[in-house]
């Protein structure tokens, strides 16, 4: 193998740069909702039929694999790339903002994509460069729980891979930083269904009622102590009752109220403790209030947690092509991401690299009809992934 300099990295992402912005561009001007990611899909697909030495295949009606052998026998590393937008209006008024009303990749998506072709680009040039196998995975439907993730594994794209690498372009961590942690990342995202069931009437005559809402009322507030009272303060948990639906007139008690909402763990002891601990509370409070309940507990995905060996890894190969100055300790947060998907398969770690600029005016949140991300990000995204690649399946193992 002929030995490649980090110059020599540089100018190659360098030399894709001005692809890589139009590519995002043209992603995000026509964005595509989750398990309906046609067009993008395809543009990928073609995109890759264009570069030299990759093996295309769909997984599922929207989503592209693409294998690339390097030179002789090694590891197997996949990257992964998420391509669905979101059901959002966008306010963005840039020349390439969304042309699908209503819909918006106000997550960055958009960007993952065009990265994730840009380094299929660099890397299907450079099989001299590397042993074993880089594997491409462009996923459908991050967004939209069962998840595109959970479907690609079950088409086999992660047969016979060794690690799994993410990306998330992330708008709370300045571009020109990638923050990157092992261990718990991203939060698993569950949700609930409560209904309390009272006894309607007249609101003139609340005793002859069970009045649902103030039962609901009262299970809300205990809710609360779930959290603040049972769970170790150095542990992470959320629980928010998000919706509350009940009553249609002023002088009726309703005979029943629904409360919605989601809970957040990082821990699966956390998560399988959450209902149980709730179920309790909801049980105590309409009992003593002489209302009855039905509760739904839905698990959505598994929190991302990156492991040890390859997180490390991968933190000492970018520090080395970035400095140490560029890759910070990565800030978890309780958001979910399908990526635990892969995780549950091989070890694998997703990570964050910094796309807000706050003198540019880029700070919206992610899922916000002005987010957007400054695309000076989209480079270091590219030469993350190229790096690693050549790191990982340069390495004996
Ligand atoms: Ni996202």
């Amino acid at each position: 193998m002929t030995t490649i300099t980090l110059q020599d990295v540089e100018q190659l992402v360098l030399d894709v740069r001005h692809e890589l912005v139009e590519w995002r561009r043209y992603f995000h001007a026509n964005p595509e909702l989750s398990f309906q990611e046609r067009h993008t899909s395809q543009f990928v697909y073609d995109t890759l039929a264009s570069l030299p030495n990759l093996e295309l295949s769909r997984p599922t009606a929207t989503s592209v694999m693409a294998r690339l052998k390097g030179t002789g026998p090694g590891l197997v590393l996949a990257l992964r790339a998420d391509m669905d937008a979101l059901p959002i209006h966008e306010e963005n008024t840039f020349p390439f903002a969304s042309q699908q009303d209503g819909v918006m990749h106000a997550c960055g998506h958009d960007g993952h994509t065009a990265m994730l072709l840009a380094t299929a680009k660099i890397l299907s040039q450079m099989t001299a460069q590397f042993s074993g196998e880089v594997r491409f995975l462009f996923q459908h439907a991050e967004e939209l729980f069962p998840g595109g993730a959970k479907e690609m594994v079950e088409a086999g794209v992660l047969d016979g891979v060794h690690r799994v690498l993410g990306i998330h372009l992330w708008a709370p961590l300045q571009v020109g930083k990638i923050g990157i942690r092992t261990g718990a990342l991203l939060a698993a995202p569950d949700r609930f269904v409560i209904r309390i069931v009272g006894a309607g009437g007249h609101a003139a005559q609340p005793h002859l009622t069970v009045d649902s809402i103030a039962v609901a009322a009262q299970v809300v507030t205990n809710l609360q102590h779930v959290v603040a009272r049972t769970v170790d303060p150095l542990d992470a948990m959320v629980l928010s009752i998000t919706q509350i639906h009940g009553g249609t007139a002023d002088n009726i008690i309703p005979g029943s109220v629904e409360l919605r909402g989601t809970v957040r763990t990082f821990t699966s002891e956390l998560r399988a403790q959450a209902p149980l601990t709730m179920e309790r509370v909801i049980r105590g409070v309409t009992e003593a209030h002489g209302a009855t309940y039905e509760f739904s507990y839905e698990n959505g995905y598994r929190a991302v947690v990156n492991d040890e060996a390859t997180t490390e890894r991968l933190r000492k190969i970018l520090t080395e092509g970035f400095g140490a100055e560029v890759v910070e300790e990565g800030v978890p947060t309780m958001g979910g991401e399908d990526f635990s998907a892969y995780q549950d398969k091989v070890p694998g770690t997703f990570f964050f690299v910094g796309a807000g600029n706050e003198a540019k005016g880029i700070v919206y949140p992610h899922h916000h009809p002005r987010f957007t991300v400054d695309e000076a990000a989209l480079p270091i995204g590219v030469k993350s992934f190229v790096l690693a690649v050549l790191g990982f399946l340069n390495e004996c193992e």
